[in-house]
């Protein structure tokens, strides 16, 4: 069997989707905090098992019957590594024969300070000795549609990143190259850099947010700490709008680019660009479609 944990959230959901195109509903689990959220998962026949990160005591059980397991990384970056181990830990005790980890794009070279907790995870997993699949996935092209409403309406993107190129994509070719992973008979123990086929600049997101809106909107480069002010000054927390300027300034060195089209290869199509991702969601799927 099959699952996911995190299933209730933006990728997993999309994995869902994607694994009940490759398999059977009574072969996928759902691994979620909170199993209310996944009514409509267990409608469809899947099996929704609660799984929290925090109650180490209780996730054995849930994966009993579990032989390959996709490992969404938890959204509190500060807790991770607490929780990852305990993930890792009941997966081996489980006897779960597959551990597919959501890691970040070069995290063993990767600068920007959340990549720690990805490199302690993948350290563990490899200690674990469970048979293992790190997706190293690099950036959500949908990372650029949360400030887009503030950019077009001020005609201007703001970030740190210079001309650094981001080979991002859209969090379904990440699902679905997850699913991929899960069902396929690959070789287990490898590591996969998995990015946009092209690289894009904070320009080219700001001419796709200009193209959508049909306004002029332009990039604008600032120094980290100018770009952290400009969040704060725009409502974001101090140690949020802290992390996005860390984020922006780092990925100018080139971190979050890849030409290794693993992902692209993975999924057997080209991966989405910034272009559609950002005329899908603002003007209509039609206007993707025609942009890919
Ligand atoms: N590559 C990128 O650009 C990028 C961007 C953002 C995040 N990420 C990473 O990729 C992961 C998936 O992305 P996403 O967009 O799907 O994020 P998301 O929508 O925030 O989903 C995070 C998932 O983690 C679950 N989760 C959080 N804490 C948990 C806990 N204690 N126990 C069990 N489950 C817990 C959440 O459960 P609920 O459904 O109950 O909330 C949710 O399902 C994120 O968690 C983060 O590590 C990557």
């Amino acid at each position: 069997m099959f699952a996911v944990t995190g299933a209730t959230g933006q990728l997993g959901r999309l994995v869902l989707a994607a694994l009940l195109q490759r398999t059977a509903a009574n072969q996928v689990v759902a691994l979620v905090r909170d199993p209310a959220k996944a009514a409509d998962l267990a409608g469809q026949g899947v099996a929704v098992r609660p799984f929290d990160y925090d109650a180490p005591e209780r996730l054995v059980e849930p994966l009993a019957g579990v032989t390959r397991l996709l490992f969404i990384s938890s959204d509190t970056p500060d807790q991770r590594i607490a929780q990852h181990r305990a993930v890792v830990d009941a997966a081996a005790r489980a006897g779960v024969e597959l551990i597919a980890y959501t890691s970040i794009i070069h995290a063993d070279a990767n600068p920007i300070s959340l990549a720690e907790s990805h490199r302690e995870t993948e350290r563990a997993i490899a200690a674990s000795g469970v048979p293992y699949a790190i997706l190293r996935n690099g950036w959500y092209n949908e990372n650029y549609l949360i400030g887009a409403e503030a950019a077009i309406a001020h005609g201007a993107l703001l970030g740190s990143t210079g001309d650094g190129g981001i080979s991002g994509a859209a969090r379904a070719d990440y699902a679905e190259a997850a699913a991929v992973i899960l069902t396929e008979p690959l070789a287990p123990n490898r590591v996969y850099e998995l990015a946009g086929d092209e690289a894009f600049t904070l320009s080219d997101v700001a001419a796709a947010l200009g193209e959508a809106s049909g306004r002029t909107v332009e990039y604008r480069d600032l120094p980290e700490s100018g770009y952290r002010e400009a969040l704060i000054g725009a409502g974001l927390p101090d140690g949020f709008a802290a992390a996005l300027a860390e984020y922006s300034a780092k990925a100018a060195g080139g971190i979050l680019a890849d030409g290794s089209r693993t992902l692209s290869g993975l999924i057997g199509r080209p991966t989405e660009t910034i272009r559609a991702t950002v005329l899908r969601a603002l003007v209509g799927a039609s206007a993707a479609g025609a942009a890919r």
